[in-house]
C-alpha cells in the first residue's frame, strides 16, 4: 500500500509561500503535485526530468504515445522549450495567456521525448490561476501536466476528484477550490498553415479568429489531437445521447418500466416522474455547461445509475466543445467505443 496522498490547501488568490514551497520542493525530487488551473486540475511534475514525467504516466494509466501539455509561467520560458516562436504565437500568447489556449510548436532540446512522446512537437499553455502560476515559479521549471483523472475519467474539477481518482498514487494535491472553466484547453497546432484546432476546449473558435481569421479546426479535430484517439471522459455507467426532449423522455419512462436505475442530464428542465430515476439539469449556456458538466457526471456516477441519458446540447458554434466532450463521454468521436 502507498501511503495516503497528502492535501494542502490554499488561498487562490495569495496562496500560502509554506504550501508553495512543500510542492515545490516535492516537484524538485521529481515528485507528483495536482494543482488547480482555471480548466481542470493537472497533474505536474518538472517537465524536465524524464523519470518524473514517467511517473504522470504510470500514476494515470496513461498510454505512452499520448503526449504531455507543458505549463509555463512566462513567455521567456515558453520561448526557451521552442525552436521557433513565430509572430502569430505572440499575438495569441497576448490575447489568450494566461489562459485556456494550448500552442503546439517545434520542441527545442530541452523538452525530452517523453513528453512529447518521441515527437517533434511540444504543447505549452500558461494557465490563469494564481496556484498555478505561483508554483511553477517556485519550483522555477516548467510543469507537464496532463488533467488530473486516472486514464478515460472525467477530468477533474475540483481536489475531491483528483482524491477519489488518485488518492495513494501521488505525492500531493494542492487545493485551489473549483476550477472556474470546467473543460480542458482549446489546442491549437502552429505546425500547419493555416494553423489547426486539435482539441475544442475553453478558448472558441471565433475567439481565435479574432486574432486570425485562417484558423479552422483540424480535418476531424476529434482523431487529430493524439490523446483524442482514446476513451475519454467516460462515467462508469453507459451514457447515451438523445437527440429531443420527447424521445427522452419516452425512453426514460420505457427504462425505468423495466425496472431500471436511470440517470438524466439535460440543459433544458424535464418533467419525469419515477422512482429510480436522478436528474441532473445543466446551465442552458455553454460556458455554465462547462462549469458544472464533470462535476455532474462524476456526482451521477456516485448513484450508479445502470444508464445515463443525455439531451444532446445545442448545435450553435459555440456548443462545439461541449459536444465534442459528450461524444467522447458517450463512447463516440474516438476509435475505441464503449462496449457496455
Ligand atoms: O486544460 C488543459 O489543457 C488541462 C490542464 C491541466 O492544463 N490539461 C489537459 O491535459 O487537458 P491532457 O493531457 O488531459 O490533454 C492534453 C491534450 C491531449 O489530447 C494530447 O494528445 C494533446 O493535448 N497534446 C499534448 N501534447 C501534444 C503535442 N505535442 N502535439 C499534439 N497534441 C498534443
Ligand atoms: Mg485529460
Amino acid at each position: 500500500m502507498q501511503p495516503e496522498t497528502e492535501v494542502l490547501t490554499v488561498s487562490r488568490d495569495h496562496p500560502e509561500a509554506a504550501a508553495l514551497q512543500r510542492a515545490a520542493a516535492i516537484l524538485q525530487e521529481g515528485g507528483l503535485v495536482a494543482i488547480p488551473t482555471e480548466t481542470v486540475y493537472g497533474l505536474g511534475a518538472n517537465a524536465l526530468n524524464p523519470q518524473a514525467v514517467a511517473r504522470i504516466f504510470q500514476a494515470k494509466g496513461r498510454p505512452a504515445d499520448n503526449p504531455l501539455i507543458v505549463h509555463v509561467d512566462s513567455l521567456e520560458m515558453a520561448r526557451s522549450l521552442v525552436t521557433d516562436w513565430p509572430e502569430l504565437a505572440g499575438r495569441l500568447a497576448a490575447a489568450f495567456w494566461p489562459g485556456p489556449l494550448t500552442l503546439v510548436l517545434p520542441r527545442s532540446e530541452r523538452v525530452p521525448d517523453i513528453v512529447t512522446a518521441g515527437g517533434p512537437a511540444v504543447a505549452l499553455r500558461m494557465p490563469a490561476h494564481p496556484v498555478a502560476l505561483a508554483l511553477i515559479s517556485a519550483a522555477g521549471m516548467p510543469l507537464a501536466a496532463p488533467s488530473a483523472n486516472r486514464s478515460t475519467r472525467p477530468s477533474p474539477t475540483d481536489a475531491a476528484h483528483v482524491l477519489a481518482d488518485m488518492n495513494g498514487r501521488i505525492d500531493l494535491v494542492l487545493d485551489g477550490g473549483s476550477a472556474t472553466v470546467g473543460i480542458e484547453s482549446t489546442v491549437l497546432s502552429l505546425l500547419t498553415d493555416p494553423p489547426l484546432i486539435l482539441r475544442p476546449g475553453g478558448i472558441s473558435l471565433d475567439q481565435l479568429r479574432e486574432i486570425d481569421p485562417r484558423i479552422d479546426y483540424g480535418a476531424d479535430h476529434g482523431k487529430a489531437s493524439p490523446g483524442t484517439r482514446y476513451r475519454h471522459y467516460a462515467p462508469k455507467a453507459p451514457l447515451r445521447r438523445i437527440a429531443e426532449p420527447p424521445e427522452l423522455i419516452r425512453e426514460a419512462l420505457r427504462l425505468l418500466d423495466r425496472g431500471l436505475r436511470i440517470a438524466v442530464m439535460s440543459h433544458l428542465p424535464l418533467e419525469i416522474a419515477g422512482d429510480g430515476i436522478v436528474m441532473s439539469t445543466l446551465p442552458g449556456d455553454p460556458d455554465g455547461y462547462a462549469a458544472e458538466f464533470y462535476r455532474a457526471v462524476r456526482a451521477l456516477d456516485l448513484e450508479s445509475p445502470d444508464v445515463i441519458l443525455l439531451l444532446d446540447p445545442p448545435s450553435g458554434r459555440g456548443w462545439d466543445a461541449m459536444r465534442d466532450r459528450v461524444l467522447k463521454a458517450s463512447g463516440q468521436g474516438g476509435e475505441e467505443p464503449i462496449t457496455v
